[in-house]
């Protein structure tokens, strides 16, 4: 791995729970890997990769993080063969259905990034209610980014605001970074600290484009079914030895 001289063992992960970052998003990828190297059918990685994201979630919300921005399908992932695409909103439904079950015991507020509008009917309503039901939830918000894509989301933003422009409720003139953030799908949510990406790849893959501005990366070449909390704490310790600038000294 490029990234890291010797991964830190566990001992040597010192995390401060004070500080924690109040944003991370995850690029949850690896899934089709990971059943690959097992001789299972690629869905079965997919099913592996969303019993992870439940734990970490739980976790998240545990340890008292702000925000929590997962991408679980791209603009871009309809090329794929349509069994798998199907088999990944089968399993987007049935994530769902029990995340409605267990609501108000985790009472974790969800909300969705991306255009919805291309989902089937029934999988829009569960977004809609899984949405409605922990509106007013607080402390962590997980945001499930589905068919999401930096570019598309830039796209929508700059149609909106020109459709403003000539409607009179906005001036073509001054618009700033916070008046355009507000034309984003992550509009209200602050912009992520940290970005995890796992499973080897080292690109961004069209995620939160305009966000993750200053973010911090974190890489490992753990595939997402296998990743854990104690590598969420390597990803939070490798955030906070960081310096961060902004463009300052
Ligand atoms: C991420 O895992 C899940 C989605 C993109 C939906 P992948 O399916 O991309 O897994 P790999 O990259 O092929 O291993
Ligand atoms: C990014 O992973 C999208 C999600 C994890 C949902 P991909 O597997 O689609 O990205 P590429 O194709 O390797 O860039
Ligand atoms: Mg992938």
């Amino acid at each position: 791995m490029a990234f890291f001289q010797k991964k830190p063992t566990q001992a040597e992960v010192q995390v401060d729970f004070s500080h924690l970052p109040r944003h991370i998003a995850i690029i949850m990828d690896g899934n089709g890997r990971w059943a690959k190297k097992r001789g299972l059918p690629r869905t079965a990685g997919h099913a592996a990769g969303a019993e992870t994201f439940r734990t970490i979630a739980t976790y998240c919300k545990e340890i008292g993080l702000d925000y929590l921005t997962v991408y679980a399908f791209s603009t871009e992932n309809w090329k794929r063969p349509e069994e798998e695409v199907s088999a990944i909103m089968g399993l987007l439904k049935k994530y769902l259905l029990e995340a409605i079950g267990q609501m108000e015991r985790d009472r974790v507020k969800m909300e969705f990034f991306g255009d919805l509008s291309p989902l089937t009917p029934e999988l829009r309503q569960l977004c809609e209610r899984t949405r409605e039901i922990s509106r007013h939830y607080e402390g962590c918000q997980v945001n499930i980014c589905l068919n999401y894509g930096g570019r598309d989301e830039l796209l929508r933003a700059a149609r909106a605001y020109a459709q403003d422009c000539l409607e009179g409720k906005a001036d073509a003139n001054h618009l700033s970074s916070d008046q355009f953030s507000s034309y984003l799908f992550s509009k209200g949510v602050p912009d992520p600290d940290l970005v995890i990406r796992p499973s080897g790849e080292l690109r961004l893959s069209n995620f939160l484009l305009w966000q993750s501005a200053y973010a911090e990366f974190y890489f490992t070449d753990v595939l997402w079914p296998d990743f854990s909390k104690e590598e969420l704490h390597r990803a939070i310790a490798a955030y906070q030895s960081r310096n961060r600038r902004f463009g300052g000294i």
